[in-house]
């Protein structure tokens, strides 16, 4: 079986949830503590040993290509003023030559289109797709515990946890064969399913490695949910003939696309830092007496 070496992200999105600053920054830069939420989520594939990372980016994305290249000026001045912690910090982010490739979408038609931009990229081997809006922690990382379950099942993996009450229908719902442990084959799968029709109250969080026969499917695929066209019904179609597990990951997500969920991330991201967790901690405590 080949490794799961390159990552798609899918970051060409608006960020409307967190207008009006998204409206020039993009939503992936959008800082949590000192750092965009991008770095934790290209850390976050590292630690799970991915290699290439695809960005599919649309207009007006720049500045993150821009994030992961040499800022000679500001290395200039850190390294002039002996700021060598700071220097040292935004070098280490820098990925090595080629390891980065930017796609532009070019239409926001949906995040299976957007999935499918990058097929020549990936060609032809197993795959993971990151949602970067998705800050997700772990006692091991997110990817690596789905790409574990990849190594173990050998097919495809949808990392899922419970949705709070009455959400399921903001996201995509699996359906599982039975339940028991963390990982479950998966028996079907809808985006978006209407109030009350949810097939379970797993939802789909952010993190998948899919294999390469999904690109065919993506190609020919229909609008679905909100007139887009979803990675959801192409899994759905590619589940016909390949094996698709959920696996409920240990740890928690920051839905860092919405205005609490990147107010949460903060807070919990300060509160566990060494070098800042006592002072977020009086800071917090100090505004909920107040
Ligand atoms: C997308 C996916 C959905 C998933 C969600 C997680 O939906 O299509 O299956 O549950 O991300 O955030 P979107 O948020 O783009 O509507």
């Amino acid at each position: 079986m080949k490794p799961v070496r390159k990552a798609v992200l899918p970051v060409a999105g608006l960020g409307t949830r967190v207008l009006p600053g998204t409206k020039t920054v993009a939503k992936e830069l959008l800082n949590v503590v000192d750092r965009p939420i991008l770095s934790y989520v290209v850390a976050e594939a590292r630690a799970a040993g991915i290699e290439h990372f695809v960005f599919v980016t649309g207009r007006g994305k720049g500045a993150i290509e821009d994030y992961f290249d040499h800022h000679i000026e500001l290395e200039a001045q850190l390294k002039a003023k002996g700021k060598t912690d700071l220097l040292e910090e935004i070098l280490s982010e820098l990925p090595k030559a080629g390891e980065m490739s930017f796609i532009r979408q070019m239409q926001p038609l949906g995040l299976g289109h957007a999935v499918w931009c990058a097929r020549d990229v990936v060609g032809d081997e197993p795959f993971a797709v990151m949602l970067p809006d998705m800050l997700m922690e772990g006692p091991t990382p997110p990817l690596a515990q789905a790409v574990k379950a990849h190594e173990e099942t050998q097919g495809n993996i949808i990392v899922v946890e419970p949705c709070p009450p009455g959400e399921a229908h903001k996201y995509g719902v699996v359906a599982l064969e039975s339940q028991s442990g963390r990982l479950n084959r998966m028996t079907g799968m809808v985006e978006k399913p209407p109030k009350g029709t949810e097939p379970s109250n797993l939802f789909i969080s952010g993190r998948y490695v899919l294999e390469p026969e999904i690109f065919a499917i993506l190609e020919s695929q229909e609008k679905g949910a909100g007139g887009e066209i979803q990675l959801t019904d192409a899994m759905a179609r590619l589940m016909k003939t390949r094996p698709f597990h959920a696996l409920e990951y240990e740890g928690v997500t920051y839905d860092c696309g919405d205005k609490i969920g990147l107010l949460r991330a903060n807070v919990a991201l300060a509160l566990k830092r060494p070098d800042l967790g006592a002072e977020a901690r009086a800071a917090v405590e100090a505004l909920l007496k107040a």
